[in-house]
């Protein structure tokens, strides 16, 4: 399949799905090896009978739609924001109440392989907890696909997905398994993984913190990040904090605002 006739299908195609062609510019290529494939398995001949193959056929937009998921990401993805929420963004929450006894809610949307929520419990065993007696975290991570969960409830990771932590890290917090690293019990025990489509569901309960990291306001339409960022205000505690990508912003008139000048982190308004 040529490059640009995927281009010309999947501009075509996205905005169907209420998803954006920009933020697949870059990744495109996964997903047009994926299309390519299925138009291969369905016997067509191009990606014009598979547009006519499309209409009306509410099932295979389903199924176009889990072609298109991006699914990449990796422990402490923008290394300086994980330091960031480990010594200033976490320590601002748990300083409010220096007698400790309470517990830090945060929610991963959008959680991939684990590779986010788990970020998040090391973080807080390697720099919080020492400084914050008596506190909890609590981690929801939820996802739309179960085989990132399956992958993310095995907990266990190639060294290219650990790139970006300490050697230090690497070597306390994980066991090597058949040349895999699997992250010890304690870092899993925080987190509860679910299978929930961000477009209709929220996690029960309010949050301190809501990680929603290269996914909403990169792949889906303005008109649907609008409408998710509105619940994802409505989800976060007064004071509570949304971590984005290192190149999403939230719209103007979101409800956000910078937080202390931490890259990334958005205070809610
Ligand atoms: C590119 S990954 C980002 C993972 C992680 N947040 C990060 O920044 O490294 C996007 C994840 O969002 C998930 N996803 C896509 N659509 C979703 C939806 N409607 N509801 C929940 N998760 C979704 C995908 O399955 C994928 O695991």
């Amino acid at each position: 399949m040529r490059d640009a006739d995927c281009v010309e299908f999947l501009q075509w195609a996205l905005p169907q799905m209420d998803m954006r062609w920009p933020g697949f510019r870059k990744v495109r290529r996964q997903v047009c090896r994926r299309v390519a494939a299925r138009v291969a398995e369905l016997a067509l001949a191009d990606l014009q009978v598979y547009r006519a193959v499309l209409a009306g056929n509410a099932a295979e937009w389903d199924h176009l739609a889990t072609l298109c998921r991006v699914t990449v990401s990796r422990f402490l993805r923008d290394r300086e924001l994980w330091f960031a929420l480990g010594r200033e963004v976490l320590p601002a929450f748990t300083a409010q109440v220096p007698d400790g006894g309470r517990q830090l809610r945060c929610w991963s949307a959008g959680c991939a392989s684990g590779e986010e929520p788990y970020s998040l419990t090391l973080v807080w065993y390697q720099l919080v907890q020492p400084v914050a007696a008596g506190w909890k975290i609590s981690v929801t991570a939820t996802d739309i696909d179960d085989e990132v969960l399956r992958r993310a409830r095995r907990a266990c990771y190639g060294a290219g997905s650990l790139r970006e932590l300490p050697a230090e890290w690497r070597q306390s917090c994980f066991q090597r398994r058949d040349g895999e690293y699997c992250l010890r019990r304690r870092f899993l025990e925080p987190v509860e993984l679910l299978g929930q489509d961000l477009r209709r569901h929220t996690p029960v309960g309010r949050f301190h913190m809501i990680l929603c990291r290269n996914l909403v306001l990169t792949y889906f339409s303005p008109h649907l990040q609008q409408r998710i960022l509105g619940r994802l205000r409505d989800a976060l505690l007064s004071g509570g904090v949304l971590v984005l990508g290192s190149h999403e912003y939230p719209p103007e008139n979101a409800g956000f605002a910078s937080w202390r000048h931490v890259k990334g982190v958005y205070g809610k308004q």
